[in-house]
């Protein structure tokens, strides 16, 4: 699809900041680099839903391994475009990750508390280890002391929608990254 550079939806201005095609070629470039880390193992994919559903599902094809396994988790912590504080597992995890080698999908890591939320409550489970991938990373709004072992594009303090982020539940299905200035992202 062909998307303009600004568009403007709802009285919000959004500005273009990753084309889909940037956004594929990073997430291939990702996926070599992590299936080659991992070398002959194939880890258990947990994704977090809703944002990560047009990440993980570029990220999953370019994945050269078809001895994965793919799970989902679904968490929320967010209202309009501020962090409520307040991370509610709405969907808990499936299966046994005992022993197992994680990668935990994300598109976007802003304060980090659903990060450290969720790998808190995997670590209980006795994982092999856990590793991290988000699509993005804004790096100055980081409150919480997480590692994020990969990351597409580190962004600035900017509230973002697309390739499946939301502003309050809209907009997900746009095919690519846009940012809108009229919304403050100060916490
Ligand atoms: P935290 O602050 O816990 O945020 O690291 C992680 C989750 O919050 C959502 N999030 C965003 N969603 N635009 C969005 O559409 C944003 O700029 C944004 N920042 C955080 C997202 O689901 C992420 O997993
Ligand atoms: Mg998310």
């Amino acid at each position: 699809m062909r998307l303009k550079n600004n568009f403007s939806i709802d009285n919000k201005l959004l500005t273009l900041l990753y084309s889909e095609p940037e956004i594929e070629q990073r997430t291939h470039q990702l996926a070599q680099k992590i299936k080659s880390d991992y070398g002959e193992e194939s880890p258990l994919i947990i994704g977090v839903l809703n944002g990560v559903f047009m990440f993980i599902n570029t990220f999953v094809k370019a994945y050269d391994d078809f001895n994965i396994d793919i799970s989902f988790v679904k968490y929320t912590s967010y209202e309009g475009t501020k962090s409520s504080g307040d991370v509610k597992e709405l969907i808990g995890l499936g299966e046994n990750i005992k022993g197992r080698s994680v990668l935990l999908v994300e598109d976007i890591v802003d304060t980090g508390l659903t990060l450290k939320t969720l790998l808190s409550k995997l670590e209980e489970f006795q994982p092999k280890n856990i590793k991290v991938v988000s699509l993005l990373l804004k790096e100055e709004a980081l409150e919480e002391d997480v590692k994020v072992d990969y990351y597409g594009f580190k962004i600035p303090n900017l509230f973002v929608v697309g390739y499946g982020m939301d502003y309050n539940g809209r907009w997900r299905n746009i095919p690519a990254i846009y940012y809108f200035n009229e919304v403050s992202s100060e916490r």
